[in-house]
């Protein structure tokens, strides 16, 4: 069963009712101030970080699905309904929900009245906006109220939601006009303040929950609606809100607009107040912008010329739909969320834990760089600068104070890698050899180069092998929940950080790969720089390690996955549980490995004989049925999910990029397209948003098989961006140029990109009339055939290229 589809022509998902299977979000935010907003409004927002300067409450994991957001109730007679249905629940005659690029827009009628709620946030301005629209259809009068209805976050989430002996003492207040500002603390140890503005003249106020809602009334039918009236309210302690009144009155025919700012502003210390009182000057400011007749169109401009200009960076005409919706819109969108949200913030991801992840933030640039390679390269930055002198990280940081977390420390032993893939995928991009040499400091030591971080990442495998050679796992590589030096044998113990990160035993084959994999990138750009001395040292250690896995990391049919703290194979045909994983399959083909001897298409083989379904690839085989205190989280995960054997999209992306380094177009198509949201079949067994990747589906194993969770914020949006756009449509982009080499599935027999880099435009056509999967015959570029496969900077506007297959 379906609950909508892609409108292209606009960019937009469409929704067309109210009950999705769960709610469907979208985000709003494009710099500091970001919006998460579901397809009945509920969600909620904040200032640059998540936990610490959120605006407005939201209730996790609460019943009904969709409850703390933003409201507008509607009062037509004796009738009370939402726009977006809900909180209300009354019936309405008609619903849709658009879902576009920064905004979204929730339209319904009832009683002869069209009325519409268009959210989103603009840029240049720290404010979400709500834009409601009134249409009376009937031939008479309408005489209606609007309510508008949000609950304040008394700003640090986390302690929100549990210090309610002091919360509900501080909240502050003050009403002025048609500004309601949430100001607590301000007075006291705060420098930033939210308010909310209506651009209409208002009936009536209120900010306090209990006088607006009633305390036993709930979301349904507030108080103060069912009355008809605003209590005028002041809050104070308890729950501040912010409501407005306003009387709508609308002739037969006509329309009605009314706007609602909810914004944020900080002033500096000495600004804060004036003539004694909090300086609201930046509130005003920003108000009267929407003073303008047609600001909202000129917002609505300015987002989607936004958006023009960086999709316009890879583009794809081609005769499957499907992929041309993912590669062109909803891929890159998403790749651009999980860039400014990291794992912090969505409908499963509370916004008070886990931040940025040092691993999970590089990986995010890998399908965010080409977009905008300036912000790709200011992150990169900061994320290096949480680096100790020994090439060990932070696991996690903070946007705000841009600090590493302390509470979770480091440990994870894959997470340097990935900082060198990331630096040397956006020098790819952007040619800026230069930020080698940008100076960057250690989280430990006050000096340092971007260069020298690389190494430091480098040699913190070198110097950290086990008994096999390999490198040491420390807390757990990429698969988090593998902890082979946890131990954990008490409830409420943390996986990620019981034990010891500094086990000398146990191993990971996948870290083995992964540094296989990015060595090559490293000796291909010393090479480039002149550093000849450090290309020898990097290929020297990649050989040890390559030696390594030959003799230790294959298992007959498959790359082993780990050896735990006993020294014992994990992924072997040697264990009962858990026989064959996928990480090691993936990264140790696409390091190379086996190659020439047949094991890596062995392995694959393996792969798509044991581990593949019908949903997608899991992640291990068979799953674990009982508590395994050796390997720790994985295990006590119910079978078939998450990490215990589930779908984990993520690294179903790295089997398409193994299959399309050994040349398997259609297999690498397949296993792209299984998990590609565009490709869903059925919308209510999948459940969650099916115009992006969730970070698992349920796997075969499980009750729910083929039911995802943890939508939005994963790697599998970039990786599936990098495994389509390069591993299959083949346009990589490298030091020198852009290399052309697809891996083709038979259905695509031709297709354009459109390609900017480093200010050129290429428009490249490929053919490929004789259904190869792989292997380039001829290269014309602006007509003249070329030698090779890179296409090399041209000091051109515009490239023309033909590509023959
Ligand atoms: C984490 C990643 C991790 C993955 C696999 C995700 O939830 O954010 O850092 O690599 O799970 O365990």
């Amino acid at each position: 069963m379906n609950y909508g589809y892609f409108d292209n022509e606009k960019r937009e998902y469409v929704i067309d009712v109210p009950e999705t299977p769960y709610p469907w979000i979208n985000y709003f935010g494009l710099e500091n101030f970001f919006s998460l907003f579901s397809n009945t409004g509920s969600g909620y927002c904040f200032y640059k970080d998540a936990r610490l300067r959120r605006l407005l409450r939201y209730r996790y994991n609460d019943v009904p699905a969709t409850s703390t957001g933003r409201y507008f109730y509607i009062k037509d007679g004796g009738e009370i309904y939402n726009i977006a249905k809900y909180p209300a629940k009354t019936p309405l005659d008609s619903y849709e929900c658009r879902h576009g690029l920064g905004y979204s827009k929730i339209s319904s009628s009832k009683n002869g009245v069209e009325t519409s709620q268009l959210a989103y946030v603009p840029l240049g301005i720290n404010a979400e906006v709500h834009v409601i629209n009134f249409k009376n259809t009937t031939d008479s009068l309408k005489n209606l109220k609007l309510f508008s209805y949000f609950e304040f976050c008394l700003w640090d989430a986390l302690d929100d939601q549990t210090n309610f002996q002091r919360n509900y003492s501080i909240g502050q207040v003050e009403v002025e006009d048609n500004f309601i500002f949430h100001v607590t603390e301000y007075r006291e140890r705060r420098n930033h303040y939210a308010y909310m503005w209506s651009n209409c003249d208002i009936a009536g106020f209120d900010t306090d929950r209990e006088s607006f809602l009633g305390l036993y009334n709930g979301l349904e039918s507030p108080k103060a609606v069912c009355e008809g009236a605003s209590a005028n309210s002041i809050a104070h302690g308890w729950a501040p809100i912010a409501s407005q009144s306003v009387e709508v009155s609308i002739a037969p025919g006509t329309e009605k607009e009314i706007i609602f700012v909810l914004g944020y502003e900080k002033n500096a210390e000495e600004d804060k107040f004036k003539e004694g009182e909090p300086n609201f000057e930046k509130a005003y400011k920003s108000a009267l912008t929407f003073k303008r007749e047609d600001i909202v169109k000129i917002q609505l401009i300015e987002l989607k010329r936004y958006w023009d200009d960086v999709l316009s960076n890879y583009n794809l005409e081609s005769s499957d739909d499907k992929l041309n919706t993912m590669i062109n819109i909803w891929n890159q969108y998403q790749c651009m969320v999980t860039f400014h949200m990291s794992r912090s913030a969505s409908f499963f991801e509370s916004g008070v834990g886990r931040g940025m992840g040092f691993r999970d933030s590089n990986q995010d640039i890998l399908g965010f760089v080409h977009q905008i390679p300036k912000k790709a390269r200011e992150r990169l930055i900061d994320i290096a600068a949480t680096q100790f002198k020994d090439g060990s990280v932070y696991h996690q940081y903070q946007p705000l104070t841009k600090k590493g977390n302390a509470d979770i420390g480091g440990g994870f032993n894959d997470d340097p890698l990935w900082l060198i893939l990331s630096v040397i995928t956006y020098i790819k991009e952007s040619g800026d050899f230069a930020i080698l040499s940008e100076k960057v400091k250690y989280e430990d030591k006050p000096d340092g180069t971007m260069k020298d971080h690389l190494f430091a990442s480098f040699k913190h495998v070198v110097n950290n092998k086990g008994p096999h050679g390999l490198p040491l796992i420390g807390r757990a590589d990429w698969n988090d929940c593998l902890n082979l030096n946890a131990h954990s044998t008490k409830p409420g113990e943390s996986f990620q950080t019981h034990g010891t990160a500094d086990g000398r035993v146990a191993e990971s084959v996948m870290i083995a790969g992964l540094f296989i994999y990015v060595a090559e990138m490293m000796e291909e750009l010393l090479k480039k720089t002149g550093d000849s001395k450090g290309e020898k040292y990097v290929r020297k250690e990649s050989q040890k390690v390559v030696e390594a896995v030959n003799l230790h990391g294959w298992d007959g049919e498959w790359f082993v996955r780990a050896y735990d703290a006993y020294g014992a194979p994990i992924g072997s045909k040697e264990c009962d549980e858990g026989k064959i994983f996928i990480e090691s399959q993936g990264w140790c083909v696409m390091a190379g490995i086996g190659l020439d001897d047949g094991r890596a298409k062995k392995a694959i083989d393996s792969v798509e004989k044991i581990l593949e379904t019908e949903q997608g690839i899991v992640l291990q085989q068979p799953p674990y049925l009982t508590y395994h205190e050796n390997l720790g989280e994985i295990s006590s995960y119910p079978p078939g999910y998450k990490e215990n054997a589930g779908i984990f999209c993520h690294n179903n992306s790295w089997i398409t990029c193994a299959q399309a380094k050994l040349g398997m177009g259609d297999a690498a198509f397949r296993t792209y397209s299984k998990i590609a949201p565009a490709y869903i079949k059925d919308q209510k067994l999948h459940k969650t948003e099916p115009y992006v990747y969730s970070q698992m589906i349920a796997g075969r194993d499980a009750a729910t098989f083929g039911e995802a969770k943890n939508s939005w914020l994963t790697g599998t949006a970039s990786w599936c961006f990098v495994a389509a756009s390069q591993w299959i449509l083949g346009i990589y982009p490298e030091f020198d140029g852009l290399k052309i080499d697809p891996c083709l599935p038979e259905h695509l027999k031709e297709y354009t990109i459109k390609r900017k880099f480093r200010g050129t435009q290429y428009a490249i056509h490929v053919s490929n009339p004789n259904n190869a999967q792989k292997g380039v015959k001829e290269i014309k570029i602006d007509g003249e055939i070329v030698v090779g496969n890179i296409i090399p900077i041209l000091d051109k506007a515009e490239v023309m290229v033909e590509v023959t297959m």
